[in-house]
Order: C-alpha cells, then sequence, then structure tokens
C-alpha cells in the first residue's frame, strides 16, 4: 500500500516521505489480536500530527511510523460481533497510521458514516465532533437553552461545537481572529461572532445579557482569565486545548467569588476501554448528522503526497474547518 511516514524529525516540510509499505494486519494495540481493516479513502490532519514531525507530541513512536488519527473509508474485515460488515461506510480513529491505503482501527472506535456525508467529512468527524459532545454535554453538562462561547471557533474542534452546541439546543457565540474565520464560523452556524482582539469578553457578557453558561476553550493562553470573567454565576469553562502556546494558570479565589468552574476535557484518555461510553457518544453525534446540525466542514483538501502543506497550514494558522488528505487522489 501507498502510506506517508514520518521519517526524521524536521519538521512538517521535510519529514514526511512516501513509502511502498505491506498492508497491516487486523491488529490493533487497543485490541489486541483484533480490528477493522479499512480501505482509506480520506485522512484528517490535525495539530497532533504537526507537532510529530518535530517530536515535540506526547506520542512518540519510533521512527519510520506512518501517522494519522482520523479517518473516511469502507470496511474491508471488522471482527465478528462488532456490527460491521465487509463494504460499510465508515468513520474511524485508527489513533497512528491513518496517512496510508489501508488502516486498522479498534471497532469501539469505528462507526458507521452517513450517507449524507462524504470521505473527508467522515474523516473530520470522530476525534472533533466527539471531543465536541463530550466536552459540552458529559463535561460541560449543557442543557437546552444554555448560551455557549467557544474559541478558535473556525477551527476543526471550534466548528464542531457550534454545530454540536446548536443541535443540543444552545445559542452560540464564536471568537475567531480575522474575517475569513468569521465567514467560517458563520457557516458552522454561529449565532454571534465576536473578534478575539476586541473587547470580547464585554460584548459577551452583553449577548449573552450578563454571562454565558460555558465556555469551551481548545486555545488557552491568555484569554483564560477573561473566559472566567466571561461566565455567569455557576458556568463552566471547559478546558480542551491549548494552540495559544501556553497553559494557562487559575487564581482559584476567581472561582470561590463568582461560583463558577474549570473542568477539563480530554476526551482521549476518557474514551479508551470504555466501549459503552464510545457508543453512546457515537449514537449521539450521528443522530445530529441525521437531524442536520452535524455538517463537517472541510477547510482544504491536498493529495498524500502534498501533505506538507497541509502541515503548514495548521502550523501558519491558516486552517479552517478539518483539514484533509485524499488518500486516493
Ligand atoms: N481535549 C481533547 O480531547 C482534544 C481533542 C481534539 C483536539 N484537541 C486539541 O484542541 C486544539 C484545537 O484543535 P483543532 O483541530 O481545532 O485545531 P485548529 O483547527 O488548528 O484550530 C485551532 C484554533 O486555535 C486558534 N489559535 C489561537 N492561537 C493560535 C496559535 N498561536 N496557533 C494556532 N492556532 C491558534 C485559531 O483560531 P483563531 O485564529 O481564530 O484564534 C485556530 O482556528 C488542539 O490543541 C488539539 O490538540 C483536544
Amino acid at each position: 500500500m501507498r502510506a506517508l511516514q514520518i521519517t526524521e524529525l524536521s519538521g512538517p516540510r521535510s519529514a514526511l516521505q512516501i513509502a511502498d509499505l505491506p498492508d497491516p494486519e487486523a491488529d490493533h494495540p487497543l485490541t489486541p489480536g483484533s480490528g477493522v481493516l479499512i480501505d482509506v479513502h480520506a485522512a484528517g490532519v490535525a495539530f497532533p500530527e504537526v507537532l510529530q514531525t518535530r517530536g515535540e507530541y506526547q506520542y512518540k513512536p519510533e521512527l519510520p511510523f506512518v501517522p494519522g488519527t482520523d479517518i473516511g473509508g469502507v470496511v474491508r474485515s471488522a471482527p465478528e460481533g462488532s456490527g460491521l460488515a465487509e463494504g460499510a461506510r465508515v468513520a474511524a480513529c485508527c489513533m497512528s497510521g491513518g496517512f496510508a491505503e489501508v488502516a486498522v482501527a479498534p471497532a469501539f472506535l469505528t462507526f458507521a458514516l452517513s450517507d449524507e456525508l462524504d470521505f473527508a467529512q467522515g474523516a473530520s468527524l470522530v476525534m472533533n465532533y466527539h471531543t465536541a459532545y463530550f466536552a459540552l454535554k458529559l463535561r460541560g453538562r449543557l442543557a437546552e437553552g444554555d448560551t455557549v462561547l467557544v474559541h478558535g471557533a473556525a477551527g476543526g474542534v471550534g466548528t464542531a461545537a457550534l454545530q454540536v452546541a446548536k443541535g443540543l439546543g444552545a445559542r452560540t457565540i464564536a471568537v475567531v481572529s480575522s474575517d475569513d474565520k468569521e465567514r467560517v464560523a458563520r457557516e458552522a452556524g454561529a449565532d454571534e461572532v465576536v473578534r478575539s482582539d476586541s473587547a470580547w469578553k464585554d460584548e459577551a457578557k452583553e449577548l449573552s445579557g450578563g454571562g454565558v453558561d460555558i465556555v469551551i476553550d481548545p486555545v488557552g493562553g491568555d484569554r483564560f482569565t477573561d473566559s472566567l470573567r466571561s461566565l455567569r454565576e455557576g458556568g463552566r469553562v471547559v478546558v480542551v486545548g491549548f494552540t495559544g502556546g501556553s497553559i494557562p494558570e487559575v487564581k482559584v479565589n476567581r472561582l470561590l467569588l463568582n461560583n463558577t468552574e474549570v473542568v477539563g476535557a480530554g476526551w482521549g484518555a476518557f474514551v479508551m476501554g470504555k466501549p459503552g461510553i464510545n457508543e453512546e457518544i457515537g449514537a449521539a453525534v450521528n443522530r445530529l448528522v441525521d437531524e442536520g446540525f452535524v455538517r463537517p466542514i472541510v477547510g482544504a483538501r491536498f493529495p498524500l503526497d502534498h501533505a506538507a502543506d497541509a502541515l503548514e497550514l495548521i502550523d501558519g494558522r491558516g486552517a479552517t474547518g478539518k483539514i484533509v488528505l485524499d488518500v486516493r487522489a
């Protein structure tokens, strides 16, 4: 099979090489001795792969290795009892190995892909939309009618959070840094859009009539204190990531004074080894697909041998929605 490997830790432009490799066995490290073998049509690209080209991500396989977490494709074979049939269209999270014509995913992270979505949208689905649902509903305790503020709202997690929040009956305020990103946030269904370089905290308080219920924060950095200040009493900041570069620190007296919460949402760590939770989240996300709320926004697509362009787009803060590799183009 044709695959893309990280062969050295020299950054997005030079670390990746096309290779001809044997097809993998139907065996995934998370489900030893079994796995769903998938003919990959599209593979999602995300920030961790950029970090992996520099050896800066927490998961550091031996070189060379095939990166790639999220895929959209067709089942070649599936373990008995998995409910997945040969030839089924699926969205899957394979954790690694997705930048290849054939990949293997654990059955509990492989989900039927609606005919409403193409393979590129399938490759945008599991990590971002499952994280969004997990962060909003399971960790943020979102209730119908809540107001949700989303940072990095034109990004992969951001657009997913806007759509999922809307589908769960919330009103959304998107925070973005440019006109182009404002357009994407509106396309993702944001009710209101504010700019990260403006007085967004005051605007959010005004737009929400005194404070928002939930902040979804994949950015972190120096805007964190204003996120806390933008909450109403009982509101929650849900910590999802740190694309802003620095990990914020919280003065806990703020939480006491305003009766607010900071909640961590680490999807991967939580769902691994909990098939029931994955089933519940997968069903909820697919329901939102069927209802028309979830339609992943694919911001740019590249053929496999132009993956460096995809990684550099993300690295340069130029990505919107999900960036996808067309593996069989
Ligand atoms: N907790 C979990 O379980 C989980 C799951 C999936 C992903 N994540 C994490 O969530 C984060 C977001 O992932 P993503 O796929 O949504 O990324 P993305 O598509 O690249 O979007 C990230 C957004 O962050 C904003 N940003 C602010 N400062 C930035 C900077 N210095 N460099 C780059 N972006 C900056 C950008 O929006 P503006 O330009 O509009 O500010 C950008 O749109 C990542 O850290 C990822 O690892 C966490």
